[in-house]
């Protein structure tokens, strides 16, 4: 039942300004069992550590503890990361099928490295990752701990999806834009795991500067208690500025910037519209969105990325590059529902289809409610339904006649709430 086949060898930083060769290509959506960092990215590039099973500094204790989804099919493949300090270089998980732990348990090894060298005065970060790639079996509950012999973490429970096409109810809860304000954020992942769902999205604006690991630092550890136990897949947004620090701690497919998640009968594609080309929203994305969504047929077509095709804000208000781009695309594919952030705001639209409210179309939502500074101003459009600058979260029910979306603020009141056929 249990074949864990570990392939992750090593960590590699490569240059995306065209000094060194970009990853080798994989099948899209694969899960790569070797890590690769942009580096020369706002920081510079410090040399990985080699994987090493048995050297323990003075705080060898995993902290940040996180299961996350290195592959479009997270039903048989997990990437685990974790903090500790920078002279441990132990990296191992043990795990096994929660009804074989803890006799059952496999023990493999990661790899760790450095990053974060030369970000405003934090010094060196080390980070764990390690993936089990095409290793699990899908809706499987499975028990495992990281670090090393002698200091390992607790024992984390987390459950792999159902095979992709299967179908089962699923809870799903977004938020987004948490930036510089991670004592809100800590309470709304509070509230958000009070409804027990599956697993997080987050449209972006993580933290206010996207080097600065105090902000990182403190935006994991409010969400300590459930990230090693449940996925949280997020967008690139304006304030990560594609710095290292972004793509050190997250293992997510592809280039990590734009990719596809695969939950049963979901398909849920992540856009990056902080680009350093315009190219990569027109054509790059534009042509990853359009073949991901015919090879892939689903139940429901969801798509999260950070400035919104449509909102009524009037401080950043619609980003024109998106909606010129994308938009066509969501309509031609049908996609039900849009996920944006960057106005701190919560925004319904119409169903939109050829730009016009149409029952077929497609509902647009802003969620940038997670603690950033509230943005009050609105504009009149047409396509707008529901405007409340608050702060808030989204909890959407996923079955497979209706998705059910329920809008919350911070004291549980319901702000919004409507349901897709
Ligand atoms: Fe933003």
């Amino acid at each position: 039942m249990f074949t864990a086949l570990l392939a992750l060898t090593a960590c590699r930083f490569y240059q995306d300004d065209g000094d060194t060769a970009p990853p080798p290509p994989l099948p899209y959506g694969a899960c790569n069992p070797e890590i690769w960092i942009p580096s020369g990215v706002l920081v510079d590039s410090p040399i990985p550590a080699d994987p090493h099973k048995a050297e323990f500094g003075a705080e060898p204790e995993p902290w940040h503890v996180r299961y996350q989804w290195p592959s479009m099919d997270p039903s048989r493949s997990a990437a685990f990361l974790w903090r500790t300090d920078v002279d441990t270089l132990a990296s191992q998980i043990r795990i096994a099928p929660t009804s074989d732990w803890p006799g059952g348990a496999k023990t493999f090894d990661g790899a760790s490295f450095l990053f974060g060298t030369g970000s405003v005065g934090e010094g060196d970060q080390r980070i764990h990752e390690l993936r089990l790639c095409e290793s699990l079996e899908p809706g499987t509950a499975y028990t495992y701990q990281v670090g090393g012999e002698g200091h390992w973490s607790r024992e984390i429970p987390f459950t792999t999806p159902g095979a992709p096409g299967s179908f089962d109810t699923f809870r799903v809860a977004f938020a987004g834009d948490s930036r510089g304000a991670y004592d809100t954020w800590r309470e709304l992942i509070t509230a958000m795991e009070t409804h027990e769902p599956d697993f997080y999205v987050f449209s972006g604006d993580m933290v206010e500067l996207g080097i600065n690991q105090d902000e990182w630092d403190a935006w994991f550890a409010a969400g300590d208690a459930v990230f090693g136990s449940k996925a949280m897949v997020p967008a690139h947004g304006n304030h990560e500025f594609l710095a290292q620090s972004y793509f050190a701690q997250f293992a997510l497919p592809g280039n990590e910037e734009w990719f596809a998640t695969q939950y049963g009968g979901l398909m849920m594609l992540t856009l990056n519209d902080t680009v350093r080309d315009s190219d990569e929203i027109a054509t790059v994305q534009a042509e990853f969105i359009d073949q991901t969504l015919a090879a892939h047929p689903a139940r429901w077509r969801l798509a999260q990325h950070h400035q919104a095709a449509y909102s009524s804000s009037g401080t950043h208000g619609s980003k024109a590059s998106v909606r010129e781009s994308w938009v066509p695309l969501f309509d031609k594919h049908h996609v039900n529902l849009v996920m944006a952030g960057h106005n701190h705001v919560y925004e319904r639209s119409l169903p939109i289809r050829q730009d016009s409210e149409s029952p077929e179309g497609t509902t647009y939502l802003v969620s940038g409610g997670a603690g950033a500074p509230l943005y009050t101003s609105q504009d009149e459009q047409w396509f707008n339904v529901v405007f409340n600058p608050i702060h808030h979260y989204v909890i959407a029910d996923f079955s497979a006649d209706q998705v059910d979306v329920v809008v919350r603020d911070l004291d549980g009141n319901v702000i919004d709430s409507f349901t897709l056929r």
